[in-house]
């Protein structure tokens, strides 16, 4: 990583900045030069952060202070704009290590909805590795594209978006048995698991991201049914925050009591059938009426409206065409900061 990149050492022009302000409010600015943040609280001018250290404290015209930090990886997918509901930190953790991403690794993603999970995984197989994302939804990978570019800068020369549906483009994008990982995050990852077969490698890792417990199963089955993969691993990730002030040492009141489930099943060599398999024929069997209760339909998808859609690619591509304009150097700065970018909807996924 250039220097440029490195999201350390004291703010720049092109440094993205996280403000806490009066009442623990948030902004979140792009360094400009000649630019200003304007809040009913007075004016801060940019150039007076560049040069300090992260974590500094700066005071705006009316005297107020605000505390500047560079946003992490999980504030800034918290707050950037959704089109999909995306991975949040505490599972993007998970996944990460569930699936053993590791430097260098190529790695299949579907599908890509507001890039959360992309920008995840570009950090975790680094420079080396390779991310092939795939989105059936064009305006979704608009937005997942834009927030990535805001975020690094620019969209990495190691991450393709392919729009298109993941069982219908991943046969012409990589060689058979040549991908180290895939990551579902859909609504009927069971669809895929053919095409993703064809695609890992011996000892390849699979990892499903699911909302219920019937896509858990039924994606569980259809794995076990192949014949293709070990048994697969099942987890959920609980977090739960806690209060530590003096001695009111407790819990949160509040916390995401669920997200979704992972599900991680490991490719076997072709021809390997595991020992478990051969004695016991369809002992996990079901029928009809218990895929009815499976399907996407029963399942239900909290889907956005295209306007709400269209809003966050024009959200997404502003923030991103901010960012470039910013790490231009170039471009005027003294018009007023756009709006903060808006907190996440903490609404869970189904
Ligand atoms: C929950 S979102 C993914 C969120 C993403 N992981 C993130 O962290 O921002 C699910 C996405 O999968 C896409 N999708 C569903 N089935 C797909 C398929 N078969 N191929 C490609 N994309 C698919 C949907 O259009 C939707 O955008």
């Amino acid at each position: 990583m250039s220097d440029d990149m490195r999201p350390s050492g004291p703010f720049r022009f092109g440094d993205r900045v996280q403000l806490t302000g009066p009442k623990a409010r948030l902004h979140t600015i792009t360094l400009r030069e000649r630019g200003e943040m304007h809040t009913h609280h007075g004016v801060l001018r940019h150039e007076d952060l560049v040069g300090l250290p992260d974590g500094s404290i700066v005071t705006g015209s009316g005297g107020h202070e605000y505390l500047a930090l560079r946003p992490l990886l999980r504030d800034f997918v918290m707050s950037m704009p959704r089109g999909a509901a995306i991975v949040y930190p505490k599972d993007a953790a998970q996944i990460l290590a569930q699936a053993d991403v590791f430097p260098g690794a190529v790695v299949v993603e579907a599908g890509v909805g507001s890039g959360a999970l992309s920008l995840w995984l570009l950090r975790a197989i680094g420079a080396e590795g390779r991310l092939i994302s795939f989105e059936r939804r064009e305006e979704f990978a608009e937005v997942a594209v834009a927030n990535v570019e805001t975020f690094l800068g620019a969209p990495p020369a190691n991450w393709t978006v392919q729009v298109g549906d993941l069982v219908e483009e991943l046969p012409g994008a990589v060689a058979a048995a040549s991908v180290d990982r895939v990551v579902l995050d859909m609504l009927a990852p069971w669809e895929c698991i053919d095409a993703v077969a064809d695609a890992l490698t011996p000892g390849g890792v699979v990892l499903c991201y699911v909302a219920t417990a019937t896509q858990l199963s039924r994606v569980a089955e259809y794995i076990r049914g192949t014949g293709l993969f070990t048994d697969p691993d099942a987890s959920e990730t609980m977090v739960r925050g806690w209060h530590v002030e003096g001695l009111a040492v407790r819990p949160d009141h509040r916390m995401v009591a669920h997200t979704g489930f992972l599900l991680t099943a490991r490719r076997l060599a072709p021809g390997a059938v595991l020992p478990e398999q051969k004695r016991r024929a369809s002992k996990s069997s079901y029928g009809d009426e218990d895929v009815e209760l499976w399907t996407p339909g029963a399942v239900g998808d909290r889907d956005i409206t295209d306007k709400n859609l269209r809003k966050r690619v024009r959200e997404a591509q502003r923030a991103a065409q901010g960012a470039r304009m910013a790490s231009a150097f170039g471009a005027s700065g003294d018009e007023d900061e756009p709006a903060d970018l808006p907190e996440g909807d903490d609404a869970p996924r189904v």
